[in-house]
């Protein structure tokens, strides 16, 4: 099947890429997966036959562009709960993950050129669609506490005195991907104003925010604004698990009607129907029972790199969320070690993967979330000797 020529007929703009079958590292820290043992597959099962029983007929039609209503009712429900939004079910679509909100919102609002604004280090698969659509990425720094208000306000008016539009800033506040931090309420507030004194819309990813095992939940800066400046995604990724590829998008009817002629159909109907039934008479059970995995995991991490890595480094105790940001003394190229350490059997990213300026090689995310707490443990042993072995502590 590689007979017939294609060069020169591609988009400018399709990027090449080499993305292969995903590899794993044996102990593979690299990826922010979920828990499997806790995926609620029997709950799953059940749900979907209980659905179908009901309403399976239904799926001879295609779905409304907006997505399965019950689904859209049960996720206006838990918003309006948890991050104490004012939505109906009218205001939300639901999308192939939030991941395919994030490029439709995107596609609808740059222009090769334009100015998106995210925090100095973000999750990559949302760097990489800005940037196929042509848009500058610009970092904003941040510190523990999340984004740095005036370094805000700063780049905003930067990038407004060299001519560039600024189009949106994207933020993860609740357990930063790649950081782990989770912005404090005053920086909500804060970042909200900075944004409303320039008209600049924000886009909150909020998609790990129920991976909560410790602390108090902060609400969402979308609830802290009226007027539609705050766009708002979610995912089913994080609460059931990324293959049922579900998310959604929360914007004003202007917003999603441009968003959508970037989507062909509603989303997979069949999905819609098992996981709305699912969630409605098991979220909160399943969510407890996940996180209680997922902090017996960031236990181990933590212990681990105690144990193996004490005062060698620093690391982030994140609250959530499945990963965590080592942090080597400046100057360790974690970055130009990656693949070697892949190949010796640990897989990380290192931070400059994650930053638009390529800055943070001693840095690293570290995931939790998928391996046993056994194989944290041995891995992040592992990964110390790895380092050791290659003269890493060294400083090479
Ligand atoms: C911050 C963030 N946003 C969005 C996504 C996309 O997730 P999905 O498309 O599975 O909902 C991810 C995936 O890891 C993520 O980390």
């Amino acid at each position: 099947m590689s007979e017939f020529n294609y060069q020169g007929l591609f988009a400018e703009r399709a990027p090449i890429t080499t993305r292969g079958a995903n590899r794993h590292a044996k102990y593979d820290f690299a990826v922010a997966y979920p828990d499997p043992d806790t995926l609620p597959l029997t709950g799953l099962v059940e749900a979907l036959s209980t659905a179908l029983e009901r309403e399976g007929r239904d799926l001879a039609y295609y779905p409304v562009s907006a997505g399965y209503p019950p689904l859209r009712e049960l996720v206006a429900d838990k918003l309006r709960r948890d991050r104490q939004m004012d939505v109906t079910a009218d205001d939300i679509i639901l999308t192939s993950g939030s991941g395919e909100a994030i490029n439709m919102l995107i596609q609808a609002m740059t222009d090769p050129g334009d100015v998106l604004l995210t925090e100095e280090y973000v999750y990559l698969g949302t760097m990489r669609q800005m940037r196929l659509w042509g848009a500058n990425v610009v970092g904003v720094k941040c510190d523990d506490d999340g984004i740095i208000p005036e370094a805000l306000d700063e780049t905003i008016r930067a990038q407004e005195a060299a001519g560039r539009r600024v189009k949106f800033l994207y933020t993860i506040p609740t357990f930063q991907n790649p950081l782990g931090w989770t912005a404090t309420l005053e920086r909500r507030q804060r970042m909200l104003e900075v944004c409303q004194s320039h008209g600049v819309p924000i886009l909150e990813d909020d998609c790990y925010v129920d991976l909560r095992f410790e602390g108090e939940d902060v609400t969402s800066i979308s609830s802290m604004d009226d007027s539609g400046q705050v766009l708002y995604t979610g995912s089913m990724s994080k609460i059931i698990a990324p293959g049922v590829r579900m998310g959604y998008l929360v914007a004003p009817e202007m917003v999603r009607e441009r968003a959508l002629s970037f989507k062909s159909g509603g989303v997979n109907q069949f999905a819609a129907l098992a996981i709305e039934e699912y969630l409605r008479n098991h979220m909160y059970d399943h969510i407890d029972e996940e996180n209680q995995a997922l902090r017996a995991k960031r236990d181990a991490m933590l212990a681990a790199l105690g144990e193996h890595f004490g005062n060698r480094a620093t690391w982030s105790k994140p609250e959530g969320g499945l990963y965590l940001w080592l942090t080597m003394p400046e100057g360790t190229d974690l970055a130009g070690f990656q693949d070697q350490s892949f190949s010796e059997g640990v897989g990380y990213y290192s931070g400059s993967m994650f930053s638009p300026e390529g800055n943070g090689r001693h840095m690293a995310r570290l995931c939790f979330g998928h391996p046993t707490a056994q194989t944290v443990s041995d891995g992040i042993a592992e990964l110390a000797a790895i380092f050791e072995r290659n003269g890493i502590f060294q400083g090479k």
